[in-house]
């Protein structure tokens, strides 16, 4: 059976992508699913995260993608075994030329988890928009969701981000709190999804949405053409002008 393989990635560091891809690997190999984590990341949180993992928990393979260093073989530590039904690809921040290329050459859906700052959404929607423009996400069918991460109470801050996200037609899957409980997950090798219930009800009832989208692989989202223009993120900063998304085919919000 083909792999699938999702793709977490933002360019801004510390947005989450490494939260989110041990809990959606941890929902996988929780459902009994054969399942790889690769980690991209020189920094390997993935892999270090894997090494806590209990061992009596379904087993994630894990595989360094890594860039080289001398005495490695990449080849081989980026293998993942044939029966693989999942994997997880954690980006590092500020992925762009040919890693990035090589990490959507085998991508069928991409997560882009995004902290509640006004700096990291404006720089969101720009890589967003790069990658359209870039167009392998349209002609390899990638769908493309975004989630807010660190959500404090109603962060109105995604605002200008759920209306530029819209006018793309992509959806914003979902918001994860700002909780320890995903410190903790993150800390000890498991998933939200596998921790005691009841302390990880609220976590686990945010995380289901975002991994079920993933597991629909539905047909894939049709964007609409990018904008040209960059994107202003005023009505992300209180006190600042609405948001005005510049662009022929995106409406202004
Ligand atoms: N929803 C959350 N609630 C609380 N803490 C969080 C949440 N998401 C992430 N964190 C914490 O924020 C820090 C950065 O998160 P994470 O490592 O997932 O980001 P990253 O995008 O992978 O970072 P990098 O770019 O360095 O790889 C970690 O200490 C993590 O535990
Ligand atoms: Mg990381």
């Amino acid at each position: 059976m083909r792999t699938h393989t999702t793709l977490v990635i933002n360019p801004k560091g510390g947005s989450g992508k490494t939260t989110v891809a041990t809990n959606l690997a941890a929902y996988f190999a929780a459902t009994g699913v054969a399942t790889a984590l690769m980690d991209y990341d020189p920094q390997g949180s993935s892999l270090n995260w894997l090494r806590q993992r209990p061992g009596n928990l379904p087993r994630i393979h894990g595989a360094n993608a890594a860039p080289a260093k001398a005495g490695r073989m990449r080849s081989i530590e980026m293998r993942v075994p044939d029966d693989t039904r999942e994997l997880v690809i954690d980006a590092p921040a500020g992925a762009s030329g040919l890693l990035l290329q090589e990490m959507l050459v085998r991508t069928h859906c991409i997560l882009i988890p995004v902290a509640p700052s006004a700096i990291d959404i404006h720089a969101t929607a720009n890589f967003i928009r790069d990658l359209l423009l870039a167009g392998r996400i349209r002609t390899s069918n990638i769908r493309l969701g975004v989630i807010a991460n660190r959500v404090r109470k109603t962060s109105p801050v995604y605002a200008p981000l759920e209306r530029f996200l819209t006018s793309l037609n992509f959806p914003l899957l979902g918001r994860l709190s700002d909780s320890e409980v995903f410190v903790s997950a993150g800390e000890t090798g498991v998933g939200v999804s596998e921790m005691d219930f009841v302390a990880s009800a609220a976590e686990r009832q945010q995380f289901v949405p975002i991994a079920q989208w993933v597991e629909k692989r539905a047909a894939a989202t049709e964007a609409k053409t990018p904008p040209m223009a960059p994107f202003y993120p005023g009505a992300s900063i209180p006190g600042r002008a609405a948001l005005r998304v510049i662009g022929k085919h995106v409406p202004a919000a």
